[in-house]
């Protein structure tokens, strides 16, 4: 394990505070303890309403040892005391909030952050939120979410980072970086919350909180080592999830909660559910009332409840009953305060009530906001190079989402106000002085074309049209999920008749999923995915578009051309029956009848102001066998990318392995490594990977995770779909 992630480990498995722990256990009675495991909202609901409590006279009894959703350092501090200096314990609150993209400096949606591929800028947003959030009184995020998601309809897929479990697994491990730091104590980390656990990102259909049935394997394989990493990162909680996972409900998954999570892996820090879970045993149908309800979700490994008021209102009969053991509500209650002192509550409860003011917006994190928006945007296509746009040529901006400030925040802004966002429309009128075109042309969802005829004039006066199209922010996230993939309301035709005017079109699309885009793709010169940037929206917009910084954005989902493709994935088995990716309807293949099986853009895809070559890899590993892996022998690859258009760029060079000959199907790809590289037109880098043990096992027949012998194929490539192959055999 590296030395940095022992570090981060040590406040939860310090004896220090597991003797603190042990001495606080001891003076508290039952219900003490189970008002640690108690949490509600402080009035705004991120779920269907719950039961209304008097939170003071809760705490004051020492009956809830946490709240989400009360922010303010004056407003948290006020309860905080009435825990402090009003309870008979003093055990201060934990304040949870949902901290998905930043704070009130807003960042780009997490779907968008990860299509930075830069794990250090990741980090830094994840350390910003946390010095806002802490100086709003909050010391609990719950973020990051590490659902690997693979179906585009799913709203949530906003809130991850995308298709790939490896690299999901980085980004997990950044954001907790960031947010708790290596020093849990410090009054600007907050702890971190991994969710939702586990495999929610497969919900059926794409509808959220639908049902998820996957094998054991696929669960370790895809779903599971996001939260590997996140716990190996030192993470202080997870979140359980709302779905079944083969019929099981996850907030009630002793297997995932219990098994795997403590036993395999050791997790010392709390679960809590997710917003009423543990009630929603009940229409899940393995709980007959709430009493029911707690008994299961406690009894399988959730130690906190969310907002379904059942641990608080049946543990305490549960136990006299002896359906919950005594030491069951031990052990979650040390969990809990495990956290707390790590976290330093105990010392330090208050907020520190003047940081806000200072802290909130400061210019350092508005360039950290305008940096991490710049890079994660992906430019899908670039025809005729018509961006960078060309000073002095006259703009036309059209669309619905050129001058919505708001929608730029996306979902889960829960602090973002749209007063602090500057738009695309005001960034570009500030640069273009006066110059610019600029008609709304339609609303994101309306049937009325008032607007088209001014749209298409201001189209007809410029040299060029950039278009600003895409979903609002409330179409992607929880509990938006959607049937189609393209562009809501009329925008198309708005598009449509802008095309009809002959001039170059720019298509910029702010959206939370993939969309489908087969017809838009195939008409405009240039596609820039934008996603929902935050704040600075509007400056890391023209920027790009005038070339001051170049695109360096990676898809880490696939874009697919029509819904019915969906779930979609790179990382797919190749079936006895491989279609051809080149064409369709083949007889007897695993194809379809009208449309081809690969993506539109695929995961890895991004395109930049320059261009770049790469050559065929290089495995400079002779010959390996399978247990030497397993000891730390490694497999080195290597590759030259060369950079051979007439700008700087930064290409992010992509490893991919795939192994046949196994005792189960393995993927036809899977992402192993990769690195940005920043190139000098003319020059070329060699850049070389290097393969460990743990790299390349999986769950084999055995339902073992270990490397096998096999024939390995490796690629060093700028998507998933592209590259030369090398092979190496793994011997036994
Ligand atoms: C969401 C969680 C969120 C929680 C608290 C739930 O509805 O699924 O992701 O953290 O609410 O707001």
């Amino acid at each position: 394990m590296p030395l940095l992630s022992l570090l981060a480990l040590a406040p939860f498995d310090s004896k220090a505070i597991d003797a603190r722990v042990e001495s606080l256990l001891k003076r508290m009675t039952l219900e003490e303890k189970i008002g640690q495991l108690v949490q509600f909202s402080d009035g705004s609901a991120t779920g269907p309403e719950g039961a209304q409590v008097d939170q003071k006279a809760l705490v004051a009894k020492g009956g809830m040892g946490s709240v989400l959703n009360l922010t303010g350092a004056k407003e948290v501090n006020a309860l905080q005391r009435v825990a402090v200096e009003g309870s008979r314990l003093k055990i201060p609150l934990i304040f949870g909030l949902d901290v998905i993209h930043g704070h009130r400096t807003v960042f780009p949606v997490p779907l968008g952050l990860s299509a930075t591929w830069d794990e250090g800028l990741i980090e830094r947003t994840a350390r910003v939120a946390a010095v806002e959030a802490s100086a709003d009184g909050v010391r609990w995020t719950f973020s990051p979410m590490v659902d690997v998601a693979r179906d585009a309809r799913w709203g949530r897929i906003m809130e991850g980072a995308g298709e790939d479990p490896w690299l999901g697994g980085r980004v997990a491990a950044a954001y907790v970086r960031g947010y708790q730091t290596r020093d849990l104590s410090d009054p600007t980390a907050i702890v971190a919350c991994a969710k939702h656990y586990v495999a929610y990102g497969a919900a059926e259909a794409g509808r959220d909180y639908n049902t998820v049935d996957l094998s054991d394997r696929v669960l370790r394989d895809v779903y599971l080592p996001p939260f590997k990493a996140a716990v190996d990162a030192g993470v202080g909680t997870l979140m359980s999830a709302f779905n079944t996972v083969g019929g099981v409900p996850a907030s009630a998954n002793r297997y995932t909660l219990t098994d795997v999570l403590r036993g395999e892996w050791g997790f010392r820090g709390f679960v809590v559910s997710d917003w009423n879970s543990i009630g929603e045993l009940i229409p899940h149908g393995i709980a007959l009332d709430a009493e029911e309800a707690a008994e299961k979700g406690l009894n399988a490994g959730v130690d906190m409840d969310m907002a379904a008021n059942a641990y608080a209102s049946k543990l305490v009969g549960l136990v006299k009953k002896g359906r919950v053991k005594q030491g069951t509500v031990d052990e979650a209650t040390r969990r809990v305060l495990r956290v707390k002192f790590a976290l330093g509550l105990f010392e330090r409860p208050y907020a520190d009530e003047s940081r806000a003011a200072r802290e909130m917006l400061s210019p350092g994190h508005l360039a950290v906001a305008r940096e991490a928006a710049e890079r994660s945007f992906v430019l899908l296509k670039n025809e005729g190079a018509v961006l960078p746009l060309t000073p002095g040529r006259r703009v036309a901006l059209i669309g619905p989402l050129a001058d919505s400030a708001d929608d730029m925040l996306g979902e889960w802004a829960v602090r973002g106000r749209k007063e602090d966002v500057t738009s695309l429309r005001s960034a570009m009128a500030e640069r273009l002085k006066g110059g610019l075109l600029y008609a709304k042309g339609t609303e994101i969802q309306t049937e009325s074309e008032a607007g088209f005829a001014e749209a298409v004039a201001a189209a007809q006066k410029a040299d060029v049209a950039v278009m600003a199209l895409g979903e609002s922010r409330f179409m992607s996230g929880e509990a938006f999920s959607r049937t189609r993939l393209d562009l809501p309301g009329n925008q198309r035709k708005l598009l449509e008749a802008v095309v009809a005017t002959g001039k170059p079109v720019v298509l910029v699309l702010f959206n939370g999923r993939p969309l489908a885009l087969p017809w838009e793709s195939a008409h405009v010169s240039a596609m820039l995915e934008a996603w929902f940037p935050g704040v600075q929206a509007g400056p890391a917009l023209v920027h790009t578009l005038y070339g001051d910084v170049a695109p360096s954005g990676r898809l880490t989902t696939s874009f697919p051309r029509a819904v019915g493709q969906e779930p979609l994935y790179y990382n797919r088995l190749n079936t006895g029956r491989p279609a051809r990716t080149d064409a369709i309807a083949e007889r007897f293949t695993s194809g379809y009848l009208d449309e081809l099986i690969t993506p539109l853009f695929p995961f890895g895809h991004g395109l930049t102001y320059t261009r770049f070559t790469y050559s065929a890899p290089k495995i400079l590993t002779k010959s390996i066998r399978a247990a030497d892996l397993a000891k730390g022998k490694t497999i080195e690859v290597e590759a030259v990318v060369a950079n051979v258009g007439a700008s700087a760029g930064i290409e992010t060079a992509q490893l991919y392995v795939a192994q046949r000959g196994t005792s189960v199907a393995r993927p036809i790809r899977e992402l192993k490594g990769y690195e940005r590289l920043r190139i000098a037109p003319g020059e070329s880098r060699r850049v070389r990977f290097v393969l460990r043990g743990a790299d390349l096992a999986f769950t084999g027949l055995d339902m073992k995770r270990k490397v096998e012998p096999g024939e390995l194929t490796v690629w060093v490539a700028p998507n998933a779909e592209a590259g030369a192959p090398a092979k190496l055999r793994i011997l036994p």
